[in-house]
C-alpha cells in the first residue's frame, strides 16, 4: 500500500451543496468542481450489504420512514436520495459501496471513507469496509483513508486491514483525545472546523498529527484554518474552497 496523500480539499459526501449526499451524482458533481478526494458515509443494510447513507434512518434523505439496519439492501437500493433535493440529478439513487469505488476508479478521484456503523455494529461495518477494499479498491487510485468517531471501528479496522491508514473524528479536541487517536493507531485526526481552537490545532500538530477540518463552506473560513495549520479542509462546496486558498 502506498503511504497516505492526504489531499487540501476533501469533498464531504461528494459535493453535498450542490447534489443530493452520498449519491454517484454528488461525487460527479465533487469531480467537476475540483475535489481531488470525496468523504462519504458507510453503513450495513439488515443483510450485510455496505450501502452510503449517512443517518441510521432513510427518512431524510429518502422519505422513507424505516432505519437502515432493519431494511435489506435490495430495498434501500431502489430508493431515490435526492428527492428531497431539488433539482434532479442522472444517479441519484443509494449507492453501494463496490459501485462507489467503481466510480472513483472512472472519475480518478480518492477517499476518505467514514465508517458511520447503525448501533451495535460497530466492528462488523469497519470489518465489511476492509473486506470490500482488500477485494476491489484500485491499485491505481491513492490510498484510500478510513475514519470514524467510534473508536471500536478504527479498532476493528486496525486489526483486520492495518495497511488502510486511519484518522480519528472528534467534534471536539478534548478528554483523552490524545489516548483515543493513539489507542487505534490513527495517523490524523479530523475535528468540527467551526468549533476548534487554534491552541487546539497546534496540540494536534506538535503531537504529530495530521489535521483534517469539517465542514467547511466559506471561502474565508477555510484559509484562516489552513493558515492555522490544517492539512485538510472538508467541505460541501470544493469550488469555493478551492479558489479561496493559495497553491
Ligand atoms: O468525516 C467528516 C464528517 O463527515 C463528519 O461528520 O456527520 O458529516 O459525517 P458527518
Ligand atoms: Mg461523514
Amino acid at each position: 500500500m502506498k503511504p497516505l496523500e492526504l489531499p487540501l480539499i476533501v469533498g464531504h459526501r461528494g459535493a453535498s451543496a450542490y447534489a443530493p449526499e452520498n449519491t454517484l451524482a454528488s461525487f460527479r458533481e465533487a469531480k467537476k468542481r475540483g475535489a481531488p478526494w470525496v468523504e462519504f458515509d458507510v453503513k450495513l443494510t439488515s443483510d450485510n450489504r455496505l450501502v452510503l447513507m449517512h443517518d441510521a434512518s432513510l427518512k431524510r434523505t429518502t422519505g422513507i420512514e424505516a432505519m437502515v439496519a432493519e431494511t435489506s439492501y435490495e430495498a434501500i437500493r431502489k430508493l431515490d436520495a435526492g428527492l428531497w433535493f431539488g433539482p434532479s440529478f442522472r444517479d441519484q439513487r443509494v449507492p453501494d459501496f463496490e459501485e462507489t469505488i467503481a466510480l472513483l476508479r472512472e472519475l480518478g478521484l480518492g477517499a476518505n471513507i467514514e465508517i458511520k456503523p447503525c448501533p451495535g455494529r460497530e466492528e462488523e461495518t469497519a470489518q465489511a469496509v476492509v473486506e470490500v477494499l482488500d477485494r476491489i479498491w484500485p491499485s491505481d487510485l491513492p490510498t484510500p483513508l478510513l475514519s470514524s468517531f467510534k473508536d471500536t471501528c478504527l479498532a476493528a479496522a486496525q486489526q483486520k486491514g492495518p495497511h488502510y491508514p486511519r484518522f480519528s473524528i472528534f467534534e471536539r479536541i478534548e478528554g483523552p483525545w490524545r489516548e483515543r487517536a493513539q489507542a487505534v493507531g490513527a495517523v490524523g485526526i479530523n475535528t468540527n472546523g467551526h468549533k476548534v481552537k487554534p491552541e487546539q490545532m497546534a496540540a494536534v500538530k506538535s503531537a504529530g498529527y495530521l489535521l483534517g477540518v469539517y465542514t467547511i463552506n466559506e471561502g474565508p473560513k477555510a484559509a484562516a484554518l489552513r493558515a492555522l495549520g490544517a492539512d485538510c479542509i472538508i467541505t460541501d462546496a470544493p469550488d469555493v474552497v478551492l479558489s479561496a486558498l493559495p497553491g
